[in-house]
């Protein structure tokens, strides 16, 4: 049957159920025993009605579907979800509190905060009136209450951790190198919940992410929130400040020497106070004088 064959049936049949409906004597309809019930005492009309759990056989009762005291950790400068899930909310409302200054967030889909960071999220049908939290500071951490209006209040509470993403290149903070030989620096961002977008890599205070042309190489790995820098021959003009910049995280710096002859290094495993002493006292006037001869 056509669409439109179908559309006519339903409309016919409409029809004659109004019909006959308006035809029926208006003899009160018998109810069985567990459907509302009409009353009448003294000139007022009273209906009440069977218990819900009566009519769906268990109990709606309201309750969190997010576990109490749950904690999330989220980074300095991300975006930080707290998760509320009521089931049976019925018509309560939910209402977001910070603890520590009992700062009323927000109400319903409604921010009452100045603070135009903080927002409910809440999909229509959906049981889940989560708090975002954008641009994470540190004293944002803390304790968030999730508020159910009823009588009397129900909540639970979450705590927000924040940490402080930052960067970290492996090994000691200064590198000795003879030139030629391959200079190889690890930068891992650690303390993250997000991984980074992009790392970039200073020389100094030059951008080396894409100087191919000077013998730098550079490979990131955003997801093992990673980035190496490879330079296979390493000569003078590579000495200096290496500083790892992810987008999202406190950089990291390494200074690297590069000269001939006999390696300092090697005298940092007796003690690092004597290494700094030679450093002042001898290597560097040493190092001075052979750039100056060359
Ligand atoms: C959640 O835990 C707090 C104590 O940490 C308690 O006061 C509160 O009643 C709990 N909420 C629920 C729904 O159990
Ligand atoms: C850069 O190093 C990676 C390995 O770390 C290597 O696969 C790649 O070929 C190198 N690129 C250049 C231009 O040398
Ligand atoms: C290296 O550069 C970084 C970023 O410019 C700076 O914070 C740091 O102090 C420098 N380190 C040295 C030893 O010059």
């Amino acid at each position: 049957m056509s669409v439109e064959g179908q559309r006519c049936l339903c409309v016919v049949v409409l029809l004659i159920h109004t019909v006959r409906g308006a035809g029926e004597s208006p003899s009160p309809p018998t109810l069985p025993s567990s459907s509302p019930t009409l009353k009448t005492e003294q000139n007022e009309l009273t209906v009440s009605f069977p218990p819900l759990e009566d009519l769906y056989g268990n109990t709606p009762e309201k309750h969190f579907g997010t576990e109490n005291n749950t904690v999330v950790t989220s980074q300095t400068g991300s975006t930080a979800l707290l998760p509320c899930v009521i089931r049976n909310i019925g018509d309560g409302i939910v209402s977001w509190i910070r603890r520590k200054d009992y700062h009323l967030l927000t109400v319903g889909l409604t921010t009452y905060s100045s603070d135009q960071r903080f927002q409910a999220i809440h999909l229509q049908h959906s049981e889940d009136w989560t708090l975002k939290v954008r641009f994470v500071q540190k004293r944002d951490a803390g304790i968030y209450e999730c508020q159910v209006s009823s009588h009397p209040p129900t909540s639970i509470f979450l705590r927000l951790d924040v940490v402080e993403a930052r960067a970290q290149i492996s090994g000691p903070t200064e590198k000795y190198l003879k030139p030629g030989s391959t200079l190889r620096l690890q930068c891992s961002v650690v303390q993250t919940t997000e991984a980074p977008a992009f790392v970039f890599w200073y020389h100094n205070s030059r951008m080396i992410n894409y100087d191919v042309e000077r013998g730098i190489n550079v490979t990131t790995d955003p997801a093992q929130r990673l980035s190496d820098l490879l330079i296979p021959a390493a000569s003078a003009s590579h000495a200096g400040n290496y500083t790892c910049v992810p987008n999202n995280a406190v950089p990291a710096s390494i200074y690297v020497h590069i000269f001939n002859g006999e390696n300092p290094a090697a005298m940092q495993s007796s003690s690092p106070s004597y290494v700094r002493l030679n450093l002042n006292g001898f290597l560097l006037p040493t190092l001075v004088t052979i750039y100056i001869i060359r």
